[in-house]
Order: structure tokens, then C-alpha cells, then sequence
């Protein structure tokens, strides 16, 4: 992969996008070895610029930086000079100085880590949540989860995303890298939440239901949403919005008894989804995770070596 960047999933191609799928997949296997460490990216650097909280992203990155024997070095909110006054622009600068190799970015404001690929010459970026505009890396473990349970039957696939699009970076990824692979989206949730006026005119096959028994029905997949602040900051009451779009055992029994469920967390249980159903057998959220770090490493690797994976014991 040529691609210096990783900065959304509207950017690649189906062969890029299936690229770094294929090859998470066979890094799957590192995590699961008693040495945990292949030596490909000794020597490498990866800098987590992290502005935003973040467990699993940040984590996963760190991690499969580590099992590719590269330096890891992370950087929260709350301890850099930012703090101090001191610009984002002057802060990445600063960092690059350091000769990273790769900048793994999260921030509140959307763009910013395509301000930075912009600024840095030196430097790989990759968007780990930007705020409401994408998340490629999500969208990329997901559908690492889904062809780990579905097998090579990764299109064709019914996928209802139920809550809070509106303010999905995860939702806007998820739906471009569906596209790519051919899979029926639906969008289900409050009308103030999910609308058409939401999606470009490329997305026009995306379905809208505001009814969540009809979003769900026959669904292969079940993609829950957190409900964030912002919605909450607009007046969606917990209590309210479970009422109507939590997903639990019984609704999925019924109208769609096939079902796997995702949720990206962090999961607010009783809200966006029962307990019942996050520790359930439909639930594929630790599955997620351990894709996080496989799909980690391969982004890392794409970046750094734009070469076909080769892991050594
Ligand atoms: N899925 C996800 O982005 O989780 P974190 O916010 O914990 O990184």
C-alpha cells in the first residue's frame, strides 16, 4: 500500500481496504503466541497523540506497536505542552522533530489529523477518531470482527446501525467502508438523530427507520451506538431514548434471531443495550477489541512499510 496516510475510509480503494483487512487477519495469530513480538518494525517510531480519552484505541495502538518491536510513546491530554499555550501545529512539529515515523492522532475537532498529514513531511498520520467525522480504524477492526464470524460472506450482509448517528464519527466510517463492501446499511433512531439529510447523494441506498423493531427485523448485524454527550446536551434523556431504541434479548430473538451484536464502547449497559445482550452470546464485543490490535498492527505496518506482511517468529 502506497498510501502515506490513514486519515478516512472515503480515501481507499477496495483493494487498500481489503489489504489491511487481509493482513490483520494473519497478524491475528501474533497475539496469540506465547512470545507475543515479531522484530518488523525494529527501530520504528509511533507516537499516540491522544487529545481525547480513549481506552481501546489508544491501547490497541500501543500495544501493537510493542508486538511489532517498534518504540511506543504516548501522549494524553492533560500532560503536553498544550496545556502551556502552545499550538497543535507547534505540538506535532515538535513531535516530528523526534523523527517518529508514525503519528496515531485522536482529537475532539474533526480535521485535525488531516491538518496535520497536511503539515508534516516526514511523518505518517493516522485518524484514531476525529471528532464527529470518522474513525477509520474502528470501521476496519469491525469488519475484521464480522469476516471472523462471517468468513469470506463479508457482502450481501443486512447491517442495522441503531442510535445516535448524528454524532458517529464510527457511524461515517462504518457506512463508506459497507459501501466499499457491498453490504445493505440501515440506520435506525430518533428522527433528530438519524435523517437522509445526514448522508451524500452516494449513500442514497442507505435505508432510515425511526421504528426499531422495523430497522432490526431480519438484520444479520445489530451495530449499537453510544449515545453521546451531545445528544444528551440536546435533551435526550437516558431513560427516554432506552425506552425506545435499547436493544435487548428479546426484540433480537424475535425479528432477528440470526443476529451478532457490535458496539465499539465504551457501552453505556441498560441505555444503548441490556446487560443480557453485551454478555451475551450474540455479542461480539470482545471480538472488537482483539481485532483492535491486529488491525493496529497492520495499519502500522502499512504505513511504515508499504510492503506485503511478512511475520517472523
Ligand atoms: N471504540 C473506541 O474508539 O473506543 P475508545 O474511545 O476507548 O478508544
Amino acid at each position: 500500500m502506497s498510501r502515506r496516510h490513514l486519515l478516512s475510509i472515503g480515501d481507499l480503494s477496495r483493494q487498500e481496504f481489503d489489504l489491511l483487512l487481509n493482513n490483520a487477519e494473519a497478524l491475528l495469530e501474533i497475539s496469540s503466541r506465547q512470545l507475543k513480538k515479531v522484530p518488523a518494525l525494529r527501530g520504528k517510531t509511533v507516537i499516540n497523540l491522544f487529545l481525547q480519552p480513549s481506552t481501546r484505541t489508544r491501547t490497541s495502538f500501543e500495544i501493537a506497536a510493542k508486538r511489532l518491536s517498534a518504540d511506543a510513546i504516548t501522549i494524553m491530554e492533560g500532560t503536553s505542552s498544550l496545556t502551556e499555550g502552545e499550538t497543535l501545529l507547534d505540538t506535532a512539529m515538535t513531535l516530528e522533530a523526534m523523527a517518529p515515523d508514525v503519528l496515531v492522532v485522536r482529537h475532539s475537532h474533526s480535521g485535525v489529523p488531516h491538518l496535520l498529514a497536511k503539515h508534516l513531511a516526514d511523518t505518517s498520520v493516522v485518524n484514531a477518531g476525529d471528532g464527529d467525522h470518522e474513525h477509520p480504524v474502528q470501521a476496519i477492526l469491525d469488519c475484521l470482527t464480522l469476516k471472523r464470524r462471517f468468513g469470506a460472506q463479508l457482502s450481501g450482509l443486512s447491517i442495522a446501525i441503531v442510535g445516535d448517528v448524528l454524532h458517529s464519527r464510527i457511524a461515517r466510517s462504518t457506512l463508506k467502508a459497507h459501501a466499499l463492501l457491498g453490504n445493505n446499511i440501515r440506520l435506525v433512531g430518533p428522527p433528530t438523530l438519524v435523517s437522509r439529510s445526514f448522508l451524500g447523494s452516494e449513500m442514497k441506498d442507505v435505508q432510515i427507520y425511526h421504528d426499531l423493531c422495523e430497522g432490526i427485523e431480519g438484520a444479520d448485524v445489530v451495530m449499537c451506538l453510544r449515545l453521546s454527550q451531545q445528544a444528551k446536551e440536546q435533551g435526550f434523556l437516558e431513560r427516554e431514548y432506552a425506552e425506545e431504541y435499547r436493544i435487548d434479548e428479546e426484540a433480537l430473538a424475535r425479528l432477528a434471531p440470526r443476529s451478532v451484536v457490535l458496539h465499539a464502547g465504551p457501552v453505556t449497559r441498560g441505555v444503548e443495550v441490556t446487560s443480557e445482550v453485551v454478555d451475551g452470546p450474540r455479542s461480539l464485543i470482545r471480538d472488537q477489541v482483539r481485532s483492535g490490535v491486529a488491525v493496529g498492527m497492520s495499519v502500522l505496518l502499512s504505513m511504515i512499510t508499504s510492503s506485503q506482511v511478512e511475520v517472523e517468529q
